[in-house]
Formats: C-alpha cells, sequence, structure tokens
C-alpha cells in the first residue's frame, strides 16, 4: 500500500530551517575553547608578523599566478581590474588576514568600497586550494607589492574552513564578522548601490540564502556556472523552478540586508516550473515582475510533495545543505528516509542534473511537473507523459533526473526515455 508523503508543515520546516541558521551562528561564536584557540592561532599569526617564511612566499607566489587563480582577476601586479576587480596591491582589506581568509573560503559578492573606490561584483569562493596552499597564498599577498603584512598558517586556514558559515558572505556579513578599525572604515566597507546589474558571467556556483519570488520564505537562490539558476524552496523541500537567461538575481540593496521584506528580483522566465497546491501557472508569469511588494507565496502551506514513499505519510524537513564541490546538496528527512539531493548543471549547460540518493533502501514514486518549456530525463526507470517515475528500492538508492530547457535555436539531445510530446 502507498501512502502519499504529504507537503510542507510550515511550522516544523521553518523550525529546522531556523535551526540551520542557528547552527551557522554557533559556528561563528564557537565554544569558548575555540574562541581562545582562535586568539592564540591569531597570536601565532601575529608572531610570524614580522618574518615570512621565503618557502611559502616563493610558494604563495606560484599558486598566485597559477591558471584560474586569483591572478585571473587580481592580475599579476595585483592592481585588480578598473571598476570590477579591486587591487590587494595596497589594499587597506588586507588589515586582517582572518578576514582575508574568510573571503578565499567563501568568496563575496556585494558592494564593497575599497581604498575609497567603489565595486560590486562577485568573487566566487576559492575551491582549488588545501588549507597550507591558502596559507601561502595569503601570506604572499600580504606581502608582495610593497604589502607588509602578516604570515598566515594552515592551521588558521584549517579552524576557518570548520568554522565560517557556508554561504557566500555579503559585504555586511563579512564586516560584521570582520569590522574595520576607525580610521580604515572611512575609505572601506559596502555602499548602497545606485544600480543593480549583477554577476553577469559565472565562474563558481553563487549560493544565496535569500527572499524568491514564488518560494517559501526559506529559499536559496542559486547560480551554476553555464548561467543556470535556480530557486531551491527549504521551506518546501524542493526544486521550485529554474531559468537559464536573464541572468541571476539582481541584488537590490535591501534584500542583501537579509531582514528585508523585499524579494530578490530576477529577469528570466523560468523553463522549469514545479507546480503546487500553493501557486497556479499563471502565478509564474509574475515571477519576473520588478519591484514586488509581496514578499513570497507561503508554499510551506503545500500538500504535494513530490516524491512519494511507500508507507510513509509524513512532512519532509529540512535537515541542511553541505558544498560538494562548491556544488550545493540538500538534505532532508522523510519519516526515517533521508533524501539528498545534488544539483549541477548539466552536461553542455542546458539544464540542470538533479542527483538523488534515498536511504534506506525504499520504492519511490517521483512527480515531476510536465512543461512547455522543458524536457526530463532519468538514469533509472521510465518517466511517464505525465511527469510519474516509479523507482524500485533499488533504483531510489542514487539516481539523477536531468532537467533540459527546450531551446530551439541550440538543440537538446534527449534521451530516449524522456516523455514525448
Ligand atoms: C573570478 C575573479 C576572482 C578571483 C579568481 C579571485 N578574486 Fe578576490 N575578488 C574578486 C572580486 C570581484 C572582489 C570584490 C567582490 C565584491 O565586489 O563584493 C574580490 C575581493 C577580494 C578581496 C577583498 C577586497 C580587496 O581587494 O582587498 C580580497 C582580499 C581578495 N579578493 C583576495 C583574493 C585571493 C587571495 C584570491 C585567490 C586565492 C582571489 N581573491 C581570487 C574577484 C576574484
Amino acid at each position: 500500500m502507498i501512502f502519499f508523503a504529504h507537503g510542507i508543515c510550515g511550522r516544523d520546516n521553518r523550525w529546522s530551517f531556523y535551526l540551520v541558521d542557528c547552527q551557522s551562528a554557533l559556528t561563528k561564536f564557537p565554544s569558548m575553547k575555540a574562541i581562545i584557540s582562535i586568539l592564540l592561532s591569531s597570536l601565532v599569526a601575529g608572531m610570524a608578523y614580522s618574518a615570512p617564511d621565503a618557502a611559502a612566499l616563493a610558494k604563495g607566489k606560484e599558486l598566485y599566478d597559477g591558471a584560474g587563480s586569483c591572478i585571473a582577476c587580481h592580475m599579476a601586479d595585483g592592481k585588480g581590474q578598473p571598476g570590477s576587480v579591486p587591487p590587494l596591491a595596497g589594499s587597506d582589506w588586507l588589515d586582517n588576514p582572518d578576514r582575508t581568509i574568510a573571503i578565499v573560503l567563501r568568496g563575496m559578492a556585494g558592494p564593497v568600497r575599497v581604498n575609497g573606490k567603489r565595486y560590486y561584483s562577485a568573487m566566487p569562493p576559492q575551491l582549488l586550494f588545501d588549507d597550507k596552499k591558502i596559507a601561502d597564498i595569503v601570506t604572499y599577498v600580504n606581502n608582495a607589492w610593497g604589502n607588509k603584512g602578516a604570515a598566515v598558517t594552515a592551521a588558521q586556514v584549517s579552524k576557518a574552513r570548520e568554522n565560517l558559515p557556508p554561504d557566500v558572505y555579503t559585504p555586511e556579513a563579512i564586516l560584521k564578522a570582520f569590522p574595520f578599525d576607525k580610521k580604515l572604515r572611512r575609505n572601506n566597507g559596502t555602499f548602497t548601490p545606485d544600480f543593480d546589474d549583477f554577476l553577469a558571467d559565472v565562474a563558481e556556483p553563487v549560493v544565496y540564502r535569500t527572499f524568491m519570488p514564488g518560494a517559501s520564505p526559506a529559499a536559496f537562490a542559486v547560480a551554476l556556472p553555464g548561467n543556470q539558476y535556480y530557486c531551491w524552496d527549504a521551506g518546501e523541500c524542493r526544486l521550485r523552478y529554474a531559468w537559464s537567461k536573464g541572468g541571476f538575481i539582481r541584488g537590490n540593496q535591501v534584500h542583501w540586508s537579509s531582514n528585508g521584506k523585499p524579494v530578490a528580483k530576477f529577469n528570466g522566465i523560468p523553463y522549469y516550473r514545479a507546480r503546487s497546491s500553493k501557486l497556479k501557472p499563471e502565478d509564474y508569469q509574475h515571477l519576473a515582475e520588478t519591484g514586488r511588494k509581496t514578499p513570497f507565496y507561503d508554499t510551506t502551506e503545500a500538500v504535494d510533495f513530490p516524491i512519494e514513499i511507500e508507507g510513509v505519510d509524513e512532512l519532509p524537513k529540512f535537515r541542511g545543505y553541505r558544498l560538494v564541490q562548491g556544488f550545493p546538496e540538500f538534505i532532508y528527512k522523510v519519516g526515517d528516509y533521508e533524501i539528498r539531493e545534488l544539483i549541477q548543471a548539466s552536461q553542455g549547460n542546458l539544464g540542470i542534473t538533479r542527483k538523488f540518493a534515498i536511504s534506506p533502501k525504499v520504492p519511490i514514486t517521483f512527480k515531476l511537473t510536465p512543461d512547455e518549456a522543458a524536457t526530463y530525463s532519468s538514469s533509472a526507470g521510465t518517466i511517464a507523459k505525465d511527469g510519474t517515475l516509479k523507482l524500485t528500492a533499488k533504483q531510489a538508492m542514487e539516481f539523477q533526473i536531468t532537467v533540459s530547457e527546450k531551446n530551439p535555436a541550440s538543440p537538446v539531445t534527449i534521451p530516449t526515455e524522456a516523455p514525448k510530446k
């Protein structure tokens, strides 16, 4: 007998969502012991201040200059690029090595002032380097081009990697965690942008928790390399919509300060839209409207969670997410079953691939929403015309669903099991 796993209980889910927030707050303010060891490690860094190790400097330069490394944006002379990438040579932002480590590990996106000049861009997290390599790079940057600054240790980077919240930093958030002293604050910090174009070309995944149109308050907006974008709703534990044209969300000044009611804006029209009992097809016509005052749909009351698990009649609960090579993997539970969903750009960047792992073993029925603008394929089972995919317990352990945008201008090769119109 099959029971349907119903949508989301708003309460529980929001609670678990907030729990995740609490956890990241806790990692920001760890135990006294951790605080003392962080203080100790900055003392160690302080001691090394006067004499950066020559081998570390040489290694740091080599890594900085490597293909696709810092040099690609900040340039060999550390001067950055006028209007788009701030300088590292002479940058006041290098006053605190822990802030620099945090920027390198998590990235930063949003309006910044560096030495009195304005930039409004995004630096993706630098995922290629282990702790020692980041330590050497930061040590090098702190002491190249006439800079005089701290040497950084792998232990410092390792501690930061463990303790920093997982999201890409907004300037506001990073300055709260690592403020400037009064003197530097005059020329450095964030500003209120008077234009809102953002992220023309995405090189690495960018993950925001923000208010998104057509989603519950617990939404993620994610940009993938190849300029694929999607909104994943943690309130309802599901992919809500995906789009590819028109760019990522526009960072109007209010939504950066994550308490704001106004939702993020975007220009695209979603090609994938998960319908739910709370969203009608025509609602999607309004998603791209700018300047919405109503913040979001409360989809947490929806009763049609798309993954039905045999024998389970419970609401899904969001358990958090982790980054797998920079790509977010969402983790949620339905009854005793754990579902992991890792989303990446599909080959050729014509859509997205959702990799699922369900444990323990159980048969499932997956209800995809058929859409004129998208085609689906699955690595297991056959997707019926109405979007239903039934999987055996073995198949459901690991499978992937590719959602491709129908785009006559650049034809997509669809595997045979995709629904035919
Ligand atoms: C893809 C381009 C890109 C790469 C690669 C990159 N950065 Fe950045 N970096 C930026 C941009 C853009 C900003 C400003 C972000 C903003 O506008 O919020 C920035 C800001 C910074 C800042 C703070 C502002 C300043 O100028 O001092 C530091 C420090 C920094 N980057 C260090 C690094 C280091 C070290 C590396 C290599 C490990 C690196 N960056 C790699 C683009 C990049």
